[in-house]
């Protein structure tokens, strides 16, 4: 099952100042050094801090009106904070019950004074004796829509241990806000979630994800502007989390034929101990998957000296992808070739008749990592073949030749 890109070429929000991006972009991991410059207090700063971006409330309406167009009669929020995100419903739905969980008695305290007609209560989600006895959570029963922003890191902690429906698994810090409300509230309508875009790719999340997607169908809405959120750098997607799992290979469906893109696929054949660096005139760039690294941060492939002329040469705009071992996400970016270069046999090119062209392909591609992960198979080293490969992208709205 994948992360489907739901809608996101249809989501281009009515306001000039929308805060959604579409499609979405490169990677990147939270920085949280970036964030906070002094050193006094760093520690305190960082667990206030990121757990305080608050949804903008007209962010929250438009997402509610593009992607939940239903009525909610019940909206649960497991770490409202300010309440925003149920603002929003509650503008957007007539006659919703909102309830909110936080772990902050203040915020609480200032929510059930401006809205006294919600159930309000002081607890935390990812501590079950301090929520399960809260009016909150036992209201949250009839849960319609669950709406969460959770916070996406707490201080140095990175991840958690959760259960999530019996099962003991490792996560990120927001993954683990999402696993438990979800087991906690089972939303009938869905769940609008905006989270750091790790949870869609990260290796700590994987299995947090296998189990949701075991019950649950998620679609990503969209990437925020970092401006959303004032102060925070981080990478935010709005993403839609649905009851019933997807049909295998049903994201095709969203992608329509004028956003196919075009690929040649070369499959390298050199093996790598038949490369002798060197320079002269038989020489020809060469590049091994241990090269990946260099040419994301913009290097040129070094040269070697090729005695008999080999299949798998290319150049230009290409995404390059490891045919042997597990590709790796930060790697699979738009790179130009400036000569005609000899691939290993370790490695796949995927030829593009443009840089945009490029771009596109590898950001689809990153979009469904968790879905190309799954082609890579094999006992010893995982691999994938032509074949697959071909039908994994055809499956992912590329045309292949
Ligand atoms: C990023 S803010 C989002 C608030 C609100 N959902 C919004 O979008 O405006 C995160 C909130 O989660 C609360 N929080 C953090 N960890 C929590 C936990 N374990 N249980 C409940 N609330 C928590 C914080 O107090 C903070 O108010």
């Amino acid at each position: 099952m994948g992360w489907e890109q739901s809608g996101m070429r249809s989501l281009i929000l009515n306001s000039p100042k929308s805060s959604l991006t579409t499609p979405l972009k490169r990677k990147e991991g939270h920085q949280e050094s970036e964030l906070f410059t002094s050193t006094i207090s760093r520690r305190r700063w960082v667990e206030v801090d990121l757990d305080r971006y608050y949804t903008p409330i007209s962010l929250a309406e438009e997402l509610l009106l593009k992607e939940f167009r239903g009525e909610a009669c019940v909206a649960v929020d497991s770490t409202c904070g300010t309440g925003n995100l149920l603002a929003a419903a509650s503008n957007v739905y007539r006659e919703t019950q909102c309830i909110g969980l936080d772990r902050d008695r203040n915020a609480i305290s200032a929510l059930r004074r401006k809205n006294p007609g919600w159930i309000l209560s002081v607890g935390e989600i990812l501590k079950d004796r301090s929520y399960k006895s809260t009016l909150a959570a036992n209201a949250g029963a009839r849960c319609d829509l669950l709406l969460l922003n959770p916070p996406f890191s707490q201080g140095n902690q990175k991840s958690v241990q959760v259960t999530y429906e019996g099962h003991h698994l490792k996560s990120s810090i927001a993954m683990a806000n999402i696993l438990k409300s979800l087991e906690l509230f089972k939303p009938k309508n869905g769940a609008m979630v905006i989270a750091p875009e790790s949870v869609l790719f990260s290796e700590l999340d994987a299995a947090a994800r296998h189990y949701i997607e075991s019950r649950y169908s998620i679609h990503i809405i969209g990437e925020l502007h970092n401006e959303t959120f004032r102060g925070a750098r981080v990478r935010s997607t709005a993403i839609k989390i649905l009851p019933g799992v997807k049909a295998k290979g049903s994201s095709v469906n969203t992608i329509s034929v004028a956003d196919s893109i075009k690929v040649n696929l070369v499959r390298g054949s050199m093996p790598v101990h038949f490369a002798k660096s060197g320079r002269g005139r038989d020489s020809i760039p060469f590049v091994h998957s241990t090269d990946l690294k260099d040419l994301v941060l913009g290097q040129q492939p070094s040269s070697i000296k090729i005695g008999a002329s080999r299949n798998g040469r290319v150049s230009g705009h290409v995404v390059l992808l490891t045919r042997v071992g597990i590709p790796k996400l930060d790697f699979i970016q738009p790179l130009e070739l400036h000569e005609e270069t000899q691939l290993s046999d370790c490695l796949f090119a995927l030829c593009c008749s443009s840089k945009t062209k490029a771009i596109t392909a590898a950001r689809r591609i990153r979009a469904n990592y968790s879905n190309l992960l799954d082609i890579y198979r094999g006992t010893g080293a995982r691999y994938v073949t032509v074949q697959r490969l071909k039908n994994w992208l055809l499956e992912y709205g590329f045309e292949v030749n």
